[in-house]
């Protein structure tokens, strides 16, 4: 069966794009499971020339073994966010090994955020990264999830049916693709 990694790239308890990656998981328990960025250190290249950190290698394996990966992303004045960015920054080490984590690994990037516009810069912000690690962008559904507040509810379920259908439907989306 088709295995997706879904990384939310925030660190914060209660994090929207967290609880959104979790009702992904809640749709799909057989294909979608979630990877914490938590434990990954900031990057630095001296560390890098010593070793790759643990908990870096060990996401590289997870995300080389999963036949696509999902990014639930916040989004930070108009872009992404550091800690996401350092994260795939890290797991796209040695650059020598892109070939081996990224390239031509389905990636499919969703969001959702309090405001009016649900991530869409940060999404886009996102393309020319993973462009540059020659990924294959899954370019067919988009999901921008507006208005956090109003979508889950105090346990951080979503509370939305119409809002769980249209995830449903770029899951699927995305599922199909990898399988083509
Ligand atoms: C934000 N936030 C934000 N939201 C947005 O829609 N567009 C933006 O440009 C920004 N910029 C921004 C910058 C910084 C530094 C912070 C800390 C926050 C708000 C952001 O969407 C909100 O904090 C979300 O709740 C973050 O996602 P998690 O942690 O809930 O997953």
């Amino acid at each position: 069966m088709t295995q997706i990694v879904g990384i939310a790239g925030s660190l914060r308890r209660e994090s929207f794009n967290a609880a959104l990656l979790q009702a992904a998981g809640r749709l799909f328990p057989d294909i979608i499971t979630s990877e914490s960025i938590r434990d990954v250190p900031l990057y630095d290249a001296d560390v890098e020339a010593q070793a790759l950190p643990a908990e870096v290698a060990r996401l590289q394996r997870r995300i080389m073994a999963a036949d696509g990966l999902l990014l639930v992303t916040p989004e930070y004045n108009n872009s992404v966010p550091g800690v996401l960015k350092n994260a795939i920054d890290w797991i796209s080490r040695p650059a020598g090994d892109v070939r081996n984590v990224f390239h031509g690994k389905p990636v499919a990037v969703v969001g959702v955020s309090p405001g009016r516009f649900g991530t869409i810069l940060s999404q886009d912000a996102w393309l020319p990264v993973f462009r540059a690690l020659r990924a294959r962008l899954w370019l067919g559904g988009r999901l921008m999830v507006s208005h956090a507040h109003q979508v889950f509810d105090e346990d951080g379920r979503l509370a939305d049916s119409e809002l769980e259908e249209r995830l449903e439907s770029y899951l699927r989306g995305f599922i199909d693709y990898i399988g083509r």
